[in-house]
């Protein structure tokens, strides 16, 4: 067996860049299995701002701080090349949550890990309109926003994996979809290949003044920042609006939560309910969104655009593109 090249966390990162300053590519003499164990040659890396949040060194999230001297963790697409559990046979193709290495160990169980569907045309769907980022959406724009037909849907970082799906299952439930994203690309990436109603570009437009704009006021949000734009979207929700809190990217790289919101008055003035969700409380469920996730990818309806970097040894750079909005789409490591 060849060496098992890994990325290692030494230190707690500060911000978003540099992150070379903080991690290190290894390589071990791979040990053997241990009873229940798996081991996956890795042929995609997933690449998730969440993640950023385990490096940290908090221990209020939503996961404990991970380990300094431990690999980085994160969801692995693959095939099974070494097994101790009879379910996963060697050669199938799976997902679920291993390290940032060339050949994953995981406890099934504990890595959420499932054998996928290999008659997908491109394997990256499996990270992207059948993966857990599309689950995210699925749950949150329908159960958690309860999004109406014909009402308005806010996203943000709508340009991003989450919020780009975000977006679509919006639209697909008969929505009007209004993502909100960083520069006037992704904004025309909204608009023109995505059908949304209305983009908003964070960046360079008044957020607040152009929310406005929509009539009835905003019916449900799905928010994937927090900060800022949370505070400019509450004052434009419609009575009674649901608010999905999906993620806190504005805040990940402080050692500090993000205080907030500023605009808290208008959960009671305009009797908001906010609703925090994590989709690992979900994974069970997975089997139940995959049909109709599968029938809108068949049918067109749901569409993702992947940035992709080659080589483990190029792994930071794919994680400081997504952390500093380069990336449209999904961002995935070909191993
Ligand atoms: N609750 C859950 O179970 C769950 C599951 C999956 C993901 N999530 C959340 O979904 C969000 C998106 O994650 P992802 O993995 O799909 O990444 P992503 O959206 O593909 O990439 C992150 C995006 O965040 C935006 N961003 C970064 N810093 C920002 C800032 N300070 N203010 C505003 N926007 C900022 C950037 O887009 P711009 O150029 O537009 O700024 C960037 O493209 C994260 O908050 C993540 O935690 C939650």
């Amino acid at each position: 067996m060849t060496g098992n090249r890994f990325w290692r966390l030494d230190r707690h990162p500060q911000g978003n860049s540099d992150f070379a300053r903080y991690l290190s590519l290894c390589e071990e003499v791979p040990t053997p299995l241990a009873s229940g164990e798996v081991r996956i040659a890795a042929e995609w890396l997933s690449m998730d701002a969440g993640t950023r949040m385990w490096m940290s060194p908090r221990t209020d999230g939503y996961q404990p701080p991970l380990p300094l001297g431990a690999k980085m963790v994160g969801l692995v697409l693959g095939r099974v090349s070494e097994t101790r559990d009879p379910a996963f046979p060697v050669g199938t193709l799976v997902r679920g949550f291993g390290q940032w290495a060339e050949q994953a160990v995981v406890m099934p169980a504990l890595a959420g890990l499932e054998a996928v569907d290999e008659s997908v045309a491109d394997p990256r769907q499996h990270f992207g309109a059948l993966g857990m980022n599309a689950w995210t959406a699925y749950v949150g724009v329908r159960e958690v926003a309860a999004v109406r037909p014909g009402e308005w849907l806010a996203v943000s970082a709508a340009a991003g994996a989450t919020g780009s799906l975000a977006c679509q299952v919006g639209r697909n439930l008969g929505a009007r979809v209004v993502g909100i994203a960083g520069g006037p690309e992704k904004c025309r990436f909204l608009r023109e290949e995505l059908g949304l109603d209305m983009a908003i570009d964070y960046r360079g437009e008044d957020v607040e003044a152009r929310l406005a704009t929509c009539e009835g006021g905003i019916g449900a949000f799905f928010d994937n920042v927090g900060g800022a734009i949370l505070d400019a979207v509450l004052p434009n929700m419609a009575h009674y609006g649901r608010v999905a809190i999906c993620g806190m990217v504005a805040g990940y790289d402080g050692d500090v939560p993000l205080p907030g919101p500023a605009r808290f008055d208008q959960i009671l003035m305009r009797r908001l309910r906010v609703e925090g969700f994590f989709i690992p409380d979900f994974l069970e469920r997975g089997a139940e969104f995959l049909p109709q996730l599968r029938a809108w990818l068949d049918a067109g309806k749901l569409t993702m655009r992947f940035d992709e970097t080659q080589g483990i040894e190029n792994v930071l750079i794919a994680y400081e593109r997504m952390l500093t909005g380069r990336n449209i789409g999904k961002v995935v490591v070909r191993i």
